[in-house]
């Protein structure tokens, strides 16, 4: 595909070659993550960052990996704090806000949301998640740590063996993760979930025709066996109907240390998308997992600022001019290794 002034959707725009493409300029910008140098390549250039749900690491990664690029950030969080509110449409939103910025990142709780407003922007717009549909960033971050992962371990992403826990139906992090590692080769999915809480029929029949193997399972133990990754999610309570629906899920499938230990192979690694609902009645994922060498989850969030980079660099055409405008760290600062 071509990056230069694409909008970045879904996953389904990407073949192998893109996301090589992609990872090879943020392992070229993990330096300026790790803030051992700066750059200003983006002097001037406006980002708005638009979240109509709730997000901690998406919307802040977005904002500091434009702002490490030497960009500045405008944002609007909620619904209620933007003329939508007052009955405004998403394409007349997507107009006006097209006239302020260079780039526009967007998280809206409506599938296809996203799709409808960049129709009408004259500028890039990049999915951040659009209800449970999609969430494209977060795919191509956790295919980047999964890439590190399994090279820490000698092993490539071909032949990987998953394991996706929780709410494969409402995650969309899940459906994006799937359809990414689906472009490889042998994939050998294990899915993992309460019975009305499956992945979407249209996806698993796409991963079976593309030749991967996938199984679904509806008790923990006996799915999450034999496996490289173990992707926990957490029940997506705010696409039920009622909290008392969503309350029929909370804390039916908990990973811990005495679980991990005797179903998991000991270099099982574990991630999850975040957050975990560490409120007592879910812990999907257990803090005694914490100290687990193998709980990657926070190099997963390290690198959504770095993954984030790429993309702005790319969409942007700055890939090849970030050294031109590098400049030394006169701060101090304590994150002076790349993650
Ligand atoms: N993984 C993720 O999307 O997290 P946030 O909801 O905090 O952005």
């Amino acid at each position: 595909m071509e990056f230069r002034g694409a909008h970045i959707l879904s996953v389904d725009q990407f073949d192998r070659a893109d996301i090589e493409a992609l990872f090879a300029v943020a392992d070229d910008l993990r330096a300026y993550a790790a803030r051992m140098r700066v750059t200003r390549v983006l002097q001037g250039a406006i980002l708005s960052n638009m979240f109509f749900e709730p997000s901690t690491r998406t919307r802040i990664s977005f904002g500091s990996a434009f702002n490490l690029l030497g960009g500045e950030v405008r944002e609007t969080t909620e619904v209620k704090a933007s003329s939508l509110a007052k009955g405004e449409s998403l394409e007349d939103t997507a107009r006006v806000l097209s006239g302020y910025s260079d780039v526009i990142v967007m998280r809206h709780p409506e599938a296809g949301s996203v799709a409808e407003f960049a129709q009408a922007s004259r500028v890039p717009v990049i999915n951040a998640g659009d209800g449970p549909n999609e969430h494209p960033s977060q795919a191509l971050l956790d295919l980047y740590t999964i890439a590190q992962e399994m090279a820490g371990r000698g092993k490539g992403i071909d032949g990987l063996r998953i394991a996706l826990v929780g709410d494969l139906r409402y995650g969309r992090a899940v459906h994006s993760l799937c359809k990414l590692l689906a472009l490889y080769e042998r994939i050998d999915y294990h899915l993992v979930s309460p019975p009305d809480l499956d992945a979407p029929a249209e996806i698993v029949q796409s991963l079976l025709r593309r030749g991967h193997r996938a199984a679904a399972y509806h008790d923990l133990e006996p799915g999450i066996h034999d496996v490289d990754i173990l992707y926990v999610t957490r029940t997506q309570e705010e696409r039920f109907a009622s909290q008392a629906q969503a309350n029929r899920y909370r804390g039916l499938f908990r990973l811990n240390q005495a679980i991990y230990t005797e179903h998991c192979q000991p270099n099982t690694v574990i991630m999850h998308p975040l957050p975990r609902d560490s409120r007592s009645a879910a812990r999907e994922l257990d803090a005694d997992l914490n100290e687990n060498p193998n709980l990657a989850i926070f190099r997963q969030t390290d690198n959504g600022v770095i993954v984030r980079m790429a993309i702005f660099a790319l969409v942007l055409d700055v890939a090849g001019a970030v050294h031109d405008h590098a400049q030394p760290v006169t701060w101090y600062t304590a994150k002076r290794t790349p993650a």
